[in-house]
């Protein structure tokens, strides 16, 4: 109770965060109306807003980071906005701010990183990333696995700038064809910025929107008028989803399905508050569900995981501990670089 009072006065007396540099992504695709209707809300509230978003639909993709092995666009980017020959990464003709990458979403937030702002905007340093809002809700660990929206921003996190996934329940709709404020983009967007507003009203200057490592998932319902729902606090599992595969015996081929009833392993609580709702069942009663994640995706410290390591307890070398000072954690003077599962498809 302490730590919260002293911090509540500490927001109170400290001028919060003004215009942030605001670094958006998708996974849909740089033309979407939900990215470019958030856009337009951050900007009108004085923000620093740039866009690097793939260059055509790129849904699906989760953390994979994949480059373009062209320099041009060998196909029109979406809605034509760009055309064939154009280089693989640019801008909108209409915005300069908006800029497109024929990758995945993870890799647009590297590109971003690594090649568009330090050549165009030095010194231009993202205080936030976000990504979305999503055509479709992101909800679980699974789908949390597999959403570009997702990976864009578990990347972003991973390069320590604190980020935040939007996901509403709206289909798609191109930029150019959301005329008006009740679009269910512009409400989705609307519905994004609130909760975006209050992370950023919540900043003290100077200081970070997220703690290092961490992301946030915001899931949104669908939405009729511009009022907010309730937004509840939650946490990714509990009564999450998990895919089936459904084979068809006719076509010899399968599809997913959602595996019923509910799995338990994609629902096992070990990190967080356990009597949080999960953010599947928020949503499915009509609420926007803000969920927290870390990165650090190992397992806590509990006897479970005392127990899994015991089991291989003979197999660790002597000096593996972490309070050795001659053993394996003591860093080795030169880092072995690592085969990975990546460097084998990559070959
Ligand atoms: C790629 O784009 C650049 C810049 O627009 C252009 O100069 C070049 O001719 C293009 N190359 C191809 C193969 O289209
Ligand atoms: C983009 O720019 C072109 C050329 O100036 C213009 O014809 C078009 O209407 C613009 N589109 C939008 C959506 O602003
Ligand atoms: C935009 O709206 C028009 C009119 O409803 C429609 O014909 C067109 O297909 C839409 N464009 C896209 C890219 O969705
Ligand atoms: C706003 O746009 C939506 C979707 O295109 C349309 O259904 C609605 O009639 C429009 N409303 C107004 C007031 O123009
Ligand atoms: C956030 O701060 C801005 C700028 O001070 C203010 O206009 C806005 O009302 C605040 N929003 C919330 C939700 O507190
Ligand atoms: C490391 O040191 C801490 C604090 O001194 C101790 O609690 C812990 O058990 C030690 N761990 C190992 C693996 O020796």
């Amino acid at each position: 109770m302490k730590v919260a009072t002293t911090l509540a006065a500490a927001l109170s007396l400290a001028p919060t965060a003004t215009a942030l540099n605001i670094l958006m992504n998708n996974d849909d695709g740089f033309g979407s109306g939900n990215l470019r209707e958030l856009y337009k809300l951050l900007k009108a509230a004085g923000h620093d807003v740039l866009i690097v978003a793939p260059a055509t639909q790129q849904s699906g993709q989760g953390g994979r980071s994949d480059f373009s092995t062209y320099a041009n666009l060998t196909s029109p980017a979406q809605y034509d906005i760009v055309p064939a020959g154009a280089p693989a990464v640019g801008t909108d003709p209409n915005d300069s701010s908006i800029w497109y990458y024929n990758g995945t979403p993870a890799a647009c937030t590297f590109v971003a990183l690594d090649y568009v702002l330090p050549r165009y905007y030095p010194g231009w340093t993202p205080d936030l990333a976000l990504a979305g809002p999503n055509y479709g809700t992101n909800l679980g660990p699974f789908v949390y696995s597999l959403s570009g929206t997702l990976g864009a921003t578990y990347a972003a996190v991973s390069r320590s700038i604190p980020a935040i996934a939007l996901s509403a329940s709206n289909s798609a709709v191109a930029y150019f064809n959301v005329t008006n404020a009740t679009h269910p983009a512009a409400l989705a967007a609307k519905a994004s910025y609130a909760v975006v507003e209050q992370f950023i009203n919540a900043t003290t200057e100077g200081s970070a929107v997220l703690p290092l490592g961490y992301g946030i998932n915001v899931n949104i319902p669908e939405l009729s008028d511009d009022t907010l729902p309730p937004v509840v606090k939650s946490r990714l599992t509990g009564e999450a989803e998990t895919d089936v595969a459904v084979y068809d015996e006719d076509k010899k081929t399968f599809t997913w399905g959602n595996v019923r009833p509910l799995a338990a392993g994609v629902n096992a609580c070990y990190n967080g508050d356990c009597s949080l709702p999960g953010e599947t069942y928020v949503v499915a009663n009509g609420g926007i569900s803000v969920s927290v994640f870390t990165i650090d995706y190992d397992a806590p410290s509990v006897p479970y995981t005392e127990m899994v390591f015991a089991k291989v307890e003979s197999l660790f070398s002597a000096g593996s501990g972490r309070n050795d000072t001659e053993g394996y954690q003591t860093k080795p003077a030169q880092k072995k670089r690592m085969m990975t599962g990546r460097d084998v498809y990559r070959m």
